[in-house]
């Protein structure tokens, strides 16, 4: 027995060794491929022109799928990076660094079948009768030409949304946004101003106190995520390094409509609002703001009684999140197809996706109307849709060619038997091109509805196979967390955020300003 046991002992360790040996070789295996991506063809000129703008979520889940050998691929963004804006609030407060959630758009390219052009530019106009865009380059460094045109055969457009004011006077001026990279700095160095602005020497206590209260506007998802964010920054880091802002740092979210997340469910929507109280956020609902200034916001309440009243409300910071806009290349694309006509919210498009009134335009995501929420999840159902489509009408069309070809050749066959021996293959060929063109229409399917809502703890509004499951609370920030874990974009990705997470831990959240 003890000789048996010492064997299977021996056997167990072996077993072990060689298998930790076995992922050793292959996540070197990986990580080799990866950092040594194979040559790729370049891209076909005699193949269509397919040109995809925008690097958001719709065109990455389009680009992802597609295969590229099909077409001539020409990518046009001014953001040569793919952000995964659901982790964007976190970087807000320094819980997340940015770059953990961005991924070089190269990078991703370069691992394509074939080669894809890549131009760092706005598309500023497209011109739909001469199937051309234009395009600026708007970085800093501009070389001899910073203008030019891109002619296509097909167009994706996946230009997102910009940030909505609806002509609310001082917006643009006095409020920041939180839509990219850049405004999140931007967040992050105002908190810190603010802070350390509001303890100067000798000031004023109502200065401190204005200094010292952070409003955001609008109570959709990005208004309560960033809420909860700053709360948190504010009890986990700030009060502990710089006490003397203890007394007056205020967090309030203004929303117009009668309650926040209106996209939640009636539970879930009374657990924020519950939460926010205990974390000591004010929630301001049924207050719609009219103007902004320098040093406060004009903001028209209601009450109880349903009197309307006019009130100041003296701010340091100003998010502003009141939901999405047409950009201006979308309008002006919208204003040269009279099918668009009626359309306000974006590009009106049909159950495959194409721009209604056009042929040879798509488009996804924020800047598409196809009766579903401006979503990361619906723009990446809708990229990866339009790459099976392209993928198979690709096929549709090499199938067309060779059953043309067989059918001269049959034609030509100089015996029955050559003839019968086409047929078949015709035959073949026919029902193979039966069996690509059955795509069916586009179906969004809803997964559910995450957002973080402060001390570690999230709602979730669940899709299951009965119907819906309504969940908030600790467990759900656990669900919350591996959920965006695991969608991020790349590996990479992942290890950066599972790392920043630990080093807020363990460090706290860095409060130096930039
Ligand atoms: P985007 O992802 O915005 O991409 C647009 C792309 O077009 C960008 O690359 C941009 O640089 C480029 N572009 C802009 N103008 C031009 C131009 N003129 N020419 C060429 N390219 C151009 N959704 C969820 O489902 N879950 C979430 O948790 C979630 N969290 C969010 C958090 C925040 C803070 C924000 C702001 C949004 C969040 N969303 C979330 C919504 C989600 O990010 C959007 O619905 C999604 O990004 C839309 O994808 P898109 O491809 O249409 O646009
Ligand atoms: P939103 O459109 O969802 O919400 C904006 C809110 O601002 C509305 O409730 C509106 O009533 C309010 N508002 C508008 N004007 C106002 C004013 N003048 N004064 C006061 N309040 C005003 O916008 P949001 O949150 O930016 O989201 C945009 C899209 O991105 C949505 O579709 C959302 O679902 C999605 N998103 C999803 C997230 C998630 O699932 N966790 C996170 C962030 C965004």
């Amino acid at each position: 027995v003890k000789k048996g046991g010492f064997r299977f002992f021996r056997w167990t360790w072996r077993l072990t060794y060689l298998s930790a040996l076995a992922g050793v070789g292959y996540t070197s295996y990986v990580v080799y491929q990866m950092r040594n991506p194979a040559d790729q063809p370049d891209p076909d000129p005699s193949k269509k022109t397919l040109v995809i703008l925008g690097t958001g979520w719709g065109s990455v889940s389009l680009l992802k799928k597609l295969d590229t050998e099909n077409y001539n691929v020409v990518v046009i963004s001014p953001r040569n990076y793919f952000l995964f804006t659901p982790l964007l609030p976190s970087c807000t407060t320094g819980t997340i660094e940015h770059r953990s959630i961005m991924e070089p758009i190269r990078n991703f390219l370069r691992h394509k079948k074939a080669a894809v052009k890549y131009y760092e530019a706005e598309a500023t106009k497209v011109d739909y009768e001469k199937k051309v865009v234009y395009i600026n380059d708007e970085s800093e460094i501009k070389g001899d030409v910073s203008a030019t045109e891109v002619p296509f055969d097909m167009l994706v457009v996946g230009v997102g949304a910009e940030n909505a004011t609806f002509g609310i006077p001082g917006v643009r001026e006095h409020g920041l946004f939180l839509k990219e990279v850049g405004d999140a700095q931007r967040i992050r160095k105002r908190i810190m101003d603010c802070c350390e602005t509001a303890i100067f020497k000798d000031q004023d206590p109502e200065e401190v106190k204005r200094l010292l209260h952070m409003v955001v506007v609008g109570g959709g998802p990005t208004g309560v995520e960033f809420a909860g964010e700053l709360q948190d920054f504010f009890n986990d880091d700030l009060k502990k390094w710089i006490p003397d802002i203890k007394e007056n740092f205020n967090v309030t979210l203004v929303e117009a409509l009668p309650n926040v997340l209106p996209m939640f469910s009636k539970q879930l929507i009374e657990y924020t609002e519950k939460t926010f109280k205990e974390e000591t956020i004010k929630i301001r609902t049924k207050t719609m703001v009219k103007r902004v200034t320098d040093k406060f916001i004009e903001a028209e309440s209601t009450g109880p009684d349903g009197k309307k009243q006019l009130e100041r409300i003296p701010y340091g910071l100003l998010v502003w999140a009141t939901g999405n806009a047409l950009r201006p290349v979308v309008k002006d694309l919208m204003s040269q197809i009279p099918a668009q006509k009626d359309s306000r919210r974006g590009l009106a498009v049909n159950e495959y996706l194409v721009v209604k009134g056009t042929e040879n335009i798509w488009a996804v995501g924020d800047c598409a109307v196809a009766n579903y929420a401006p979503t990361a999840q619906v723009a990446a159902q809708e990229g990866s849709f339009l790459a099976r489509l392209f993928n198979q009408m690709a096929k549709t069309e090499q199938i067309e060619e060779e059953l043309k070809k067989l059918s001269t050749a049959q034609e030509k066959a100089p015996s029955k038997d050559d003839r019968d021996r086409v047929f078949a293959n015709i035959k073949d060929l026919q029902k193979r091109l039966r069996r690509v063109k059955q795509m069916g229409p586009f179906e969004y399917s809803h997964q559910g509805s995450l957002a973080y809502i402060g001390s570690e703890k999230a709602v979730a509004d669940i899709s299951w196979l009965t119907g819906n499951f309504a969940t908030g609370g600790t467990l759900t920030y656990f669900f919350w967390r591996s959920a965006y874990l695991s969608m991020c974009f790349s590996t990479r990705n992942r290890v950066l955020v599972l790392v920043d997470w630990v080093k807020a831990k363990v460090f706290g959240r860095d409060v130096s300003r930039e």
